[in-house]
């Protein structure tokens, strides 16, 4: 009856099971995976002292790449913030990144193909792949000798098949918040002319960068050297996830952008979905980048300096993004201590084979979680550890 792009097993995992028995009894759960940033503390005045305007627009007026003014808005917010000059043109609206991951996979592939995504990287494209019958092949990131996540173009590369249509990077990707470097990018380039394939980055958590780090990332939004679709949305860039707008930026050679553009213009018509409210707030909303900008980045600092400065974990070292990795004694594997954490603690962390870490030894946690929470998870996740021994 059901679809086999669906997984056939649908109950709840261990986890899951002694997670809702803990809340069925009344148990205060202490979740340092909270990235939902409407449940972090953060104040939206802007919501209310923006002037974002709230009526249903009396008349509809449906347009497959989006209203002009939203998308004027988004190239304002990319020259803005110095990430590249872009035309309006080239912007197809969706509602939400997930959406827009869809939209290009109906664009590039045939049920059967194949993308690369990075490993580790965020559970969710797995599951976007399979969604629309396309098989998911992973390519590594590794850590290089100065602590950063690189990607290994070994292994991409030994990826590549006559199957394979894109390649998908999240610049910085989420958990391990490594940027793109220009050297990396040169590099997909090249393989994406050579066989053919077009470059998807995510990036959603770009401006979110650690100031503490020397690189300087950059977006490829310009990105002229291959088929070229950027993704971003306001569920990062203004932390609401509620507003469901995301984008699709298109840029490469002349010839391919051109035929992308008028397909995705099909694709986008077809649905139609993004809510006519939310683009005509987007001008406004956008202006209001920096109120809740500051306020994540601050607390990510806090965190982060509470993370090095009142505990002894050892921690990877973050060139961006919301998150912070754990490193486990090796004698600890990230799913036993997942587990004993929420029972013995009710303390919800996550385990490194969630996102396709390699290691075993691996946990992650959100930086957004309020501060106080944060610390009291932290010392409970070091008390755990040394009872271990
Ligand atoms: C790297 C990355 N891309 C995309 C998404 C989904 O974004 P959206 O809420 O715009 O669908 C997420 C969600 O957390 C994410 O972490």
């Amino acid at each position: 009856m059901f679809s086999s792009r669906l997984p056939t097993d649908l109950e709840p995992n261990e986890f899951t099971t002694i997670l809702q028995a803990k809340k069925a009894a009344g148990v205060r759960i202490l979740d340092l995976t909270q990235s939902n940033p409407t449940e972090a503390s953060f104040t939206y005045d802007f919501l209310r002292t923006g002037n974002i305007p709230g009526d249903i627009p009396g008349r509809y007026e449906p347009s497959a790449q989006g209203l002009p003014e939203a998308r004027d808005a988004i190239c304002r917010y990319y020259q803005g913030n110095r990430h590249g000059s872009i035309s309006a043109e080239d912007l197809f609206l969706t509602a939400g990144t997930s959406e827009a991951y869809g939209f290009l996979l109906k664009l590039l592939t045939e049920p059967g193909d194949e993308v690369l995504i990075p490993a580790p990287s965020y559970p969710l494209f797995d599951l976007l792949a399979t969604l629309e019958n396309v098989t998911p092949v992973r390519y590594a990131l590794k850590l290089n000798e100065e602590g950063r996540w690189r990607i290994d173009f070994r292994s991409l590369e030994l990826m590549i098949s006559s199957l394979t249509r894109a390649i998908v990077v999240v610049n910085p990707n989420n958990p391990t918040g490594s940027y793109l470097t220009a050297g990396e990018l040169e590099r997909l380039n090249e393989l994406c002319r050579i066989h053919d394939l077009a470059l998807i980055v995510d990036e959603v958590f770009l401006d979110y960068i650690n100031p503490q780090d020397r690189q300087k990332p950059f977006s490829v939004i310009t990105n002229r050297g291959a088929l070229t679709f950027t993704l971003s949305g306001l569920s990062k860039i203004l932390a609401l996830p509620q507003a469901k707008l995301g984008w699709i930026h298109v840029e490469g050679p002349a010839a391919l952008k051109e035929g992308a553009k008028a397909r995705l213009e099909f694709i986008a018509d077809t649905y139609l979905s993004v809510g006519s409210m939310i683009q005509q707030a987007a001008p406004a909303l956008l202006n209001c980048q920096q109120e809740i900008q500051s306020q994540i980045m601050a607390r990510i600092r806090a965190n982060e300096t509470a993370l090095r400065s009142a505990t002894t974990l050892p921690h990877l070292h973050r060139e961006g993004g919301w998150y912070a990795i754990l490193q486990l004694p090796d004698h600890i594997p990230d799913e036993e201590c997942c587990l004993e954490l929420l029972e013995r603690h009710s303390l919800i962390v996550h385990p490194g084979f969630f996102y396709d870490f390699a290691e075993s030894n691996r946990i992650v946690v959100s930086l957004i979680v309020p501060p106080e929470e944060f610390s009291r998870g932290l010392a409970l996740i070091q008390e755990y550890l040394e009872s271990r021994g």
